[in-house]
C-alpha cells in the first residue's frame, strides 16, 4: 500500500484520494472509496461486493448500545451521544485487543458499519421515535437517510447522502485526522483513535463549522439580508462560517461539487430559497474578501454542504456527526498507515509557533 492517502494543491484545487480525483471518487459508491482509503487500491466487482456485505453485517447496534443512547442527554449535538457511544461500544468489539492487520480490519469494519446506525439511533431517540434498523439492501448513504427518517430516500436525496460520506471521507493531516494518527501512534487500539477524531472533529473551527452555517443560514433568512450580514461580521472582524481553508487558497473542490449538488436538490424541490441566499453570502464574501482585500477566502467544504442539510431536513446538531460518519473512513486509513510505522509522534513544543 505505497500511494499516497491523499493529496492536496491547495493553489489549484485539486484534492485525491490515492491519486483518484475527487471529481471521478464522487461518482462511486462509498464502499468503494472507503475500501480505497482503507486498502490502497480500488476493489474489483467481487472485492466490493464482499467489503459491502461485511460492512451490512455489521451495521447493527445491541441493546446496552441502545441503553446508554437513552441515557445520552437528547437535547445536544449529536456529537455529545456518538463520542460517548463510540467509546463504550469497543468493550464488545471482540477484536479489542488483537492489534493483527486482520483484526484491525474487522474492529473498522464495524467502526464504519455502527457509527451511522448510532447517529440515527440517538437522533430518533431524541425525538421520542423508536430506532430504525439498517436495511441491508440500501447503499451507506440511503441506509443512513432510512434510518434516520424512516423511509426510504427518494433518489436524489440518497445519491446526495452518498457524495457527502465521499466528499467528508479524507482530507490528509486535518486536525482531526491528525489526533487519530498521534493517538494510534501510540499503538492504542482503534477505537480510542477515532475516539479522538471525534473529540477533536467537533470544535466549530473544525467540523463543527457545518452546524454553523446552518444557524448562520437560518440567522440571515432570505437573500435580502446576507450581503448587510457578511459586512458587519467583516466590520467586527469575525469570521464567516464555511469559509477560508488552511491549505486551500482558491475554490475547495469539495466546496464545487456540494455547491453543484446543493443547486441540484433545490431545484428538484422547486425551492432556490437557500441555494440563493448562501450564493449570495458567497459573493459578498469573495467581492469583500477576496476581490477588494486579497485574502483568499473561499467556500470551504463546509458551506455548502451545510445548505444540503437545509434541504434535507436535517437539523444542525446532527451536521458534524453527518460529517463523522463519512470522515471516519480516512482516520482509519490513516491509522493503519501509522500502526506500519510503529513510531510514536512527538512533536517539540516550539513547533507550535508555526501552527
Ligand atoms: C479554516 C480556518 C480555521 C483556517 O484558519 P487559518 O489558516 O489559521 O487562517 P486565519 O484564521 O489565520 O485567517 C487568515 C486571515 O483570513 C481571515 N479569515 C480566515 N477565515 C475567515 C473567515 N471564514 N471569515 C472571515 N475572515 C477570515 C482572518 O481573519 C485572517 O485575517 P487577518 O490576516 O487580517 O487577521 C479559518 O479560515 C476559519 O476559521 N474559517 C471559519 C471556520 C470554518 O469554516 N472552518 C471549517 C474549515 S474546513
Amino acid at each position: 500500500m505505497n500511494k499516497n492517502i491523499c493529496f492536496i494543491d491547495g493553489l489549484e484545487g485539486i484534492l485525491k484520494y490515492r491519486e483518484v480525483d475527487i471529481n471521478e471518487l464522487v461518482e462511486l459508491p462509498y464502499d468503494a472509496v472507503s475500501y480505497l482509503l482503507i486498502r490502497g487500491e480500488l476493489p474489483g466487482e467481487q472485492e466490493l461486493a464482499e467489503y459491502s456485505a461485511r460492512l451490512h453485517a455489521e451495521r447493527g447496534i445491541n441493546r446496552e448500545v441502545m441503553d446508554v443512547i437513552r441515557m445520552c442527554n437528547l437535547n445536544v449535538d449529536a456529537m455529545e451521544a456518538l463520542r460517548t457511544v463510540v467509546s463504550f461500544i469497543s468493550q464488545f468489539d471482540p477484536d479489542l485487543n488483537d492489534s493483527s492487520q486482520e483484526g484491525n480490519m474487522r474492529k473498522a469494519i464495524r467502526l464504519i458499519a455502527m457509527v451511522p446506525t448510532i447517529v440515527a439511533a440517538y437522533y430518533r431517540t431524541a425525538n421520542g421515535k423508536e430506532p430504525v434498523p439498517p436495511d441491508p439492501s440500501l447503499s451507506h448513504g440511503a441506509n443512513f437517510l432510512y434510518m434516520l427518517k424512516g423511509s426510504k430516500p427518494d433518489p436524489l436525496e440518497a445519491e446526495v447522502m452518498e457524495k457527502d460520506f465521499i466528499l467528508s471521507a479524507e482530507h490528509e493531516l486535518n486536525a482531526s485526522t491528525f489526533s487519530s494518527r498521534v493517538t494510534a501512534s501510540t499503538l492504542s487500539d482503534l477505537y480510542s483513535a477515532v475516539v479522538s477524531g471525534l473529540c477533536t472533529l467537533k470544535g466549530p473551527l473544525h467540523g463543527g463549522a457545518r452546524s454553523e452555517v446552518m444557524n448562520m443560514l437560518e440567522a440571515i433568512a432570505c437573500p435580502e439580508n446576507a450581503e448587510k450580514f457578511v459586512l458587519e461580521k467583516i466590520e467586527k472582524r469575525e469570521k464567516i462560517m464555511g469559509f477560508g481553508h488552511r491549505v486551500y487558497k482558491t475554490y475547495d473542490p469539495r466546496g464545487t461539487i456540494f455547491k453543484q449538488l446543493s443547486r441540484k436538490l433545490a431545484e428538484a424541490k422547486g425551492d432556490m430559497h437557500w441555494y440563493e441566499t448562501a450564493e449570495t453570502i458567497e459573493n459578498a464574501v469573495v467581492c469583500e474578501l477576496v476581490e477588494k482585500r486579497g485574502k483568499p477566502i473561499y467556500p470551504n467544504v463546509d458551506f455548502y454542504s451545510g445548505v444540503i442539510y437545509k434541504y434535507m431536513d436535517i437539523p444542525p446538531q446532527l451536521a458534524t456527526s453527518i460529517f463523522a460518519i463519512g470522515r471516519i473512513s480516512g482516520w482509519i486509513a490513516h491509522c493503519f498507515e501509522q500502526y506500519e510505522k510503529k513510531k510514536i509522534i512527538r512533536p517539540r513544543a516550539f513547533m507550535l509557533d508555526e501552527c
